[in-house]
């Protein structure tokens, strides 16, 4: 095969050996089934090229050694993470994004996908309530647009070389904040946490306490973080709550929506998400639920403006965009990004609104069926409203939860169940994600009756 494909012909080599491939993939799907989420051995290629490349058919044999040893989201027990089966027009979103290799940088460079990652964003603006002037960008992980708001947020506030301003989040606010504020140059006292009520969320009066606080100190504070979605138990801070109290004290509001962002989308937005649309940025991560290939994050801002003023530096080499529109590349932190927008834009073409909301609800009503099913007598269970929940013996001590965790993560990987194991407070959970469409409740019931009978 030549290695580029023919500008003039059809390369039928690259034709032949993508057919090949997406057999192969698509061989993998079904056998993953009679697997096991993670593999108990595997062999490794070369990675050295060798003198000469090799054929075709060494390729195809190589990356199966490397699809044998891989972790198997599709599989009904893979249920420890945020990392369910992608979708499968999705996969050939990212196949021919491939092939485009467009670079989002600049608008010559990705003329229709540039457009089209700037109409996504605005219509997931549109949906989940931000104004008229909002917009958003693409990055590569919620890590990412969560930093990119702080850096936002506190560019707005005027406070970028203030040393001393603050940020609030929870206690269970994910660790991408602690990251954030090593690579803000803040340091750890930086980000406040407050504590969390009794179902995980952020509690307001402790907010308004602490904001009081730092004021007394002469500190300033340059956003408020809320979590739609905690990483352990998916709890939902009380936003509307949150953001009238922002609201009213001028600063940024900055919702972590990594996880329960993309419920905003659904019907019980409503219900679950009330506030949402007030917030200044919001990061919603469709990696994480709805089977958008890794990796698909948005950072969503209502103002889209304060993204070019925070991170437009000019983009010399590259033509002036005609309009108010700025390059991929001023928006945001990176600089060269694959087109993410054309596996998200294809995905949910596919679903369609009923589709999407579907994955989303069913999502929940299998994590409402587990909890339903765990010997309550036995497990302490936390959850929110959405698709996670996490359990621990009732009465154990905390290294007895150590004990207890270890051996039953691993005899549940033995019968092909596959559960986190997160140290929430003083002791271990199982935790165990529903954003696997290929669980069924049958599959749940196993996974139920393996857990009830881990204690005596
Ligand atoms: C609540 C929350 N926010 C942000 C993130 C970070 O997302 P990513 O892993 O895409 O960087 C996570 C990851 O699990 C998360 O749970």
């Amino acid at each position: 095969m030549d290695p580029f494909a023919s500008a003039h012909n059809l390369d039928r080599e690259l034709h032949s050996l993508l057919v090949q491939a997406s057999s192969n993939l698509c061989d993998w799907f079904a056998e993953s089934g009679s697997q096991a989420p993670m593999p108990d051995s595997f062999n490794m290629p070369d990675v050295h090229p060798a003198k000469q490349g090799v054929s075709n058919k060494v390729l195809l044999s190589e990356l199966r050694l490397l699809m044998n040893g891989s972790y198997r989201p599709s599989h009904p027990g893979s249920l420890a993470h945020l990392d369910p089966p992608p979708l499968s027009a999705s996969i050939v979103g990212e196949l021919i994004c491939a092939g485009l290799n467009n670079n989002l940088l600049a608008e010559e460079l990705s003329t229709s996908l540039s457009s089209l990652e700037r109409n996504l964003c605005k219509w997931f603006c549109q949906n989940l309530g931000l104004g008229d002037l909002s917009g958003g960008v693409a990055a590569s992980g919620g890590s990412l647009s969560n930093l990119m708001a702080l850096v936002m947020a506190r560019n707005i506030a005027g406070l970028e070389s203030d040393p001393s301003a603050v940020f609030f989040a929870s206690d269970d606010c994910h660790v991408s904040f602690a990251k954030a504020l090593r690579i803000m140059g803040l340091r750890e006292e930086s980000l406040i946490k407050i504590p969390t009520n009794e179902k995980g969320e952020l509690e307001i009066s402790s907010l308004r306490s602490s904001l009081k606080k730092i004021k007394s100190e002469g500190k300033k504070c340059f956003a408020v973080v809320a979590t739609a979605g905690t990483t352990v138990r998916g709890a939902i801070d009380p936003l509307l709550d949150i953001a009238k109290f922002c609201q009213k004290e001028k600063v940024w509001l900055h919702v972590d929506g990594a996880i329960g962002g993309m419920y905003g989308l659904s019907t019980i937005a409503s219900e679950i998400l009330q506030g949402l649309g007030s917030a200044d940025s919001i990061t919603v991560n469709p990696q994480k639920l709805l089977g958008i290939p890794k990796t698909s994050s948005l950072l969503l801002v209502a103002n889209k403006n304060h993204l070019s003023s925070t991170f437009s530096t000019g983009l010399p080499y590259a033509e002036p965009i005609t309009g108010n529109d700025f390059h991929g590349g001023e928006l945001g932190i990176q600089g060269t990004r694959s087109a993410e927008a054309l596996k998200l834009w294809i995905g949910l073409r596919h679903l369609g609104e009923e589709g999407i909301e579907k994955i989303l609800l069913d999502s929940i009503k299998r994590r409402c069926y587990l909890e339903s099913i765990i010997d309550s007598s036995k497990f302490k269970i936390i959850s929110g409203p959405l698709h996670l929940l996490a359990l621990t013996p009732i009465n154990y001590t905390s290294s007895q939860t150590t004990d207890w965790s270890i051996k039953t993560r691993s005899s549940l990987l033995a019968n092909k169940f596959m559960l986190s194991r997160p140290m929430y407070g003083d002791r271990y959970y199982l935790k165990a994600v529903m954003g696997n469409p290929n669980t069924k409740f049958d599959d749940l019931k196993l996974l139920a009756n393996l857990i009830n009978h881990s204690i005596i």
